[in-house]
């Protein structure tokens, strides 16, 4: 039984089944690892999905993490609600991202895949109801679990519920797009936490523009996550990432560099981010032969064809620029198709200009993750539809992310920025990135949820 508990469909580990059955153990980073290490692991359990065949294994033959609950859901329920629903309707609705002529369409497909959603984050609520001590703290993390927090609340009104929204959240037209009674049961989910927590004022007020929060009892707060410097530094200074960083430098030369990392991720923009490129090298011809863009664009949610569709997309465009501009001794566009952290950061510490123009993201921690561990300082490009532009705005080179000339034309003034200038804002680019530090994001609402409900 636990005092405080956190529920993602991710969770900080994950089991790989190799040919011989051995079962490899990886562990995750991110926001959400860092911010329980803040409470001792004995009085809390992290309640995550299984997610592929080597999880369920691990399930089966009971090895597991302390603190760890994994949930072996049926395959087929899991695909329908994580595929099905969280990353095909409500990451889509989230992000505004569908082609309106022709999506959505909520037939009886939907309707099915729907009641696997509801299956699975029943699946939740009952592994939580069962490891909870008596009014305990449970924090519900993002739109995968938006049920969680209702169907908890039915099962243990003891308990304090928050629920953190790690994407954007849906303007009130987006939302009506979804059936009546969906959207009703997705609000009611949501609405049975203590408080909803958003990385944005810009996200908490698309919130309750859309829903009747008054008289719910439900708190909307704004805690937006940063990094931790301390930590990140001393994983971009090991070793493993100077050496990349001599290829790196070694490819490059002595010419300016445009990094960006992402998934590949139909939000993150990463095909106008190259056209913004490929315009500068149009209409700048001098910044020919004088600039490299460094691009990490590692898979994402490839079950999705529309997420493999975009990849490849991706893959060409940065193949088509190299066509028609590069020469024998310089390649325009380096991708790296691979999950391959250190490269990252290794390309973070050369950045001359940072580019991060998603159409619409919940934060963005690449945007502050560059400033903190760049070596020379590096300009930021930033999409005022990012989480991050509300925190970084003053010191980034803000743009439109759909209009590709303005990018163009901004990526240019960051080659350009002097160096001082440069140095001076990403010192305070990288204070504003470090004020809300995963730990002291995680106890800020838990402290929040403990106070007087
Ligand atoms: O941005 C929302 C989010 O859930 C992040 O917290 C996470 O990094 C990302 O989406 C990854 O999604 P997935 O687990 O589908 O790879």
């Amino acid at each position: 039984m636990a005092s405080v508990l956190v529920a993602s469909n991710r969770g900080p580990v994950s089991y790989v089944l190799g040919e011989d059955g051995s079962l490899d153990t990886r562990r995750g980073g991110g926001g959400l690892v860092s911010g329980l290490s803040a409470v001792s692991s004995q009085d809390s359990v992290w309640v995550c999905a299984a997610l592929g065949e080597g999880d369920r294994e691990a399930v089966r033959r009971g090895v597991g993490e302390p603190g760890v609950r994994m949930l072996d859901i049926d395959p087929d329920v899991y695909a329908d609600a994580y595929n099905g629903i969280a990353n095909s309707v409500l990451w889509f609705l989230h992000h505004h991202l569908y082609d309106i002529p022709r999506e959505p369409v909520y037939d009886a497909e939907f309707r099915r895949r729907w009641e696997s959603y509801r299956a699975y984050n029943r699946a939740f609520a009952e592994a939580l109801a069962g490891a909870a001590d008596e009014g305990a703290a449970v924090l519900v993390q993002d739109y995968h679990l938006a049920l969680v927090p209702g169907q908890l609340r039915e099962l243990r009104p003891d308990l304090r519920i928050a629920h953190f929204t790690h994407t954007p959240w849906a303007s009130p037209a987006y939302l009506r797009m979804l059936p009546d009674d969906v959207r009703e049961e997705l609000l009611w989910g949501m609405l049975g936490a203590d408080e909803l927590g958003f990385h944005t004022s810009a996200w908490a007020e698309s919130f309750a523009a859309g829903a009747d929060v008054a008289g719910t009892g439900t708190r909307v707060a704004v805690h937006p996550l940063g990094v931790d410097a301390e930590e990140l530094r001393a994983l971009a200074y090991r070793p493993a990432v100077d050496e990349r960083l001599a290829e790196l430098r070694a490819e490059v030369g002595d010419r300016k560099t445009i990094v960006r990392v992402d998934r590949t991720e139909l939000s993150k923009n990463i095909l106008r981010g190259l056209l913004a490129y490929r315009e500068l090298l149009t209409a700048r011809p001098e910044w020919r032969g004088r600039v490299v863009h460094l691009a990490s664009a590692y898979p994402s949610r490839q079950d999705l064809e529309v997420y493999r569709s975009y990849t490849t997309s991706v893959a060409a465009l940065a193949e088509e620029i190299n066509a028609e501009f590069g020469t024998e001794d310089w390649t325009p566009v380096l991708v790296s198709v691979k999950d391959d952290f250190t490269r990252s950061l290794a390309a973070y510490r050369l950045a001359d200009v940072a580019l991060v123009n998603p159409v619409r993201d919940g934060m963005n921690l690449v945007a502050k993750e560059i400033p903190v561990v760049s070596e020379q300082g590096c300009a930021l490009v930033l999409s005022r539809e990012a989480g991050a532009y509300e925190e970084l705005r003053e010191d980034a080179l803000t743009v439109n992310p759909f209009d590709v000339s303005e990018t163009a034309e901004a990526l240019h003034t960051a080659l350009t920025m002097p160096h001082p200038e440069r140095a001076d804002r990403t010192k305070r680019l990288a204070t504003a990135s470090t004020a809300l530090p995963p730990q002291r994001w995680f106890l800020n609402q838990l402290e929040a949820l403990r106070g007087p409900a």
